[in-house]
């Protein structure tokens, strides 16, 4: 076995997961999903989400995962790496990164306001580069790491008064086709997951018209919109040893509406 291929494979120590955004919606999922698959785990969200986070925490414990609840805005880069200083500290290593964090703030590209397109790409975009950056160092000196990144269909074809979301999603996808390339040697993969039209508070957005819902439902092949747990074992084959040869991907999670 040569040196790469040792480094793309874990032993059975327990793993530990950092997953941003975690207090509801798609994070949620992801981070009670990992705790299932016996993840230990270090989970993100923003101040006002602490209650929120603090519940999805104690969910987690209660599938038997050691669990650390951390405050930060992802596109804070000095609460990002004292959060990651923090979790290191804690957990004394960091297996698997899933950057879920995002936003969505709807507007038309003529009448979208310069501060839309400025928080959505730096919570979207930045704070995905700005985990990744900090998480690195750590993932290098293990000699393993697995990079999952959020992005979405939107980023690939999107929809009307998306344009600046679609473009942090797109975002989100080149980032990680030339972050792959960078980390391989180093026993890290990185890939997205790009889910479909997911019922949570931001898939409310597209959602709460039921016009709309229809409509969507009716582009996808599954003939439903998503649920966030629809999302969850994706993620957790990029964040499992299942993947070790898959970088650099971005996988559609969408029930069928972009095909390829
Ligand atoms: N719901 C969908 O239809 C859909 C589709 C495609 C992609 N996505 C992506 O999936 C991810 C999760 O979306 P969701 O639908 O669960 O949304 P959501 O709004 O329900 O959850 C997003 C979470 O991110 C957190 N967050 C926001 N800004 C943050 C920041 N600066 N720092 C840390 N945490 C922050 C929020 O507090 C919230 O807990 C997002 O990246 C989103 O873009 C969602």
């Amino acid at each position: 076995m040569d040196r790469h291929r040792e480094g793309n494979i874990m032993s059975d120590t327990r793993r530990i997961a950092l997953v941003t955004g975690a207090s509801r919606g798609i994070g949620r999922a992801i981070a009670l999903g990992l705790a299932q698959r016996g993840f230990d785990l270090a989970l993100n969200d923003i101040a006002a989400q602490a209650s929120a986070l603090a519940d999805t925490a104690a969910e987690a414990r209660a599938h038997g995962a050691g669990v650390q609840e951390l405050l930060a805005d992802v596109s804070d880069r000095d609460a990002v790496r004292r959060m990651l200083g923090d979790a290191l500290a804690e957990h004394g290593a960091i297996h698997a990164l899933v950057n879920n964090a995002g936003i969505l703030r709807a507007a038309s590209v003529e009448t979208c306001p310069e501060d839309y397109w400025d928080s959505v790409m730096d919570v979207n975009a930045k704070g995905t580069f700005l985990v990744v950056q900090a998480v690195l160092p750590i993932m290098k000196a293990q000699g393993y790491g697995r990079i999952c990144n959020i992005s979405s269909i939107g980023g690939k074809h999107g929809a009307p008064e998306q344009a600046h979301y679609s473009a942090s999603k797109a975002a989100v996808m080149g980032f990680t086709r030339v972050l792959a390339q960078e980390v391989g040697p180093f026993g890290i993969t990185a890939n997205c997951v790009c889910p479909g039209i997911i019922l949570t508070d931001m898939g409310r957005v597209n959602l709460d018209d039921m016009a709309v819902r229809k409509a969507w439902q009716d582009k996808t092949a599954a003939a439903r919109i998503g649920d966030p747990q629809d999302v969850v074992g994706p993620v957790a084959f990029f964040c499992s040893d299942d993947s070790a040869f898959v970088t650099g991907q971005s996988l559609n999670v969408d029930g069928g509406i972009v095909l390829s």
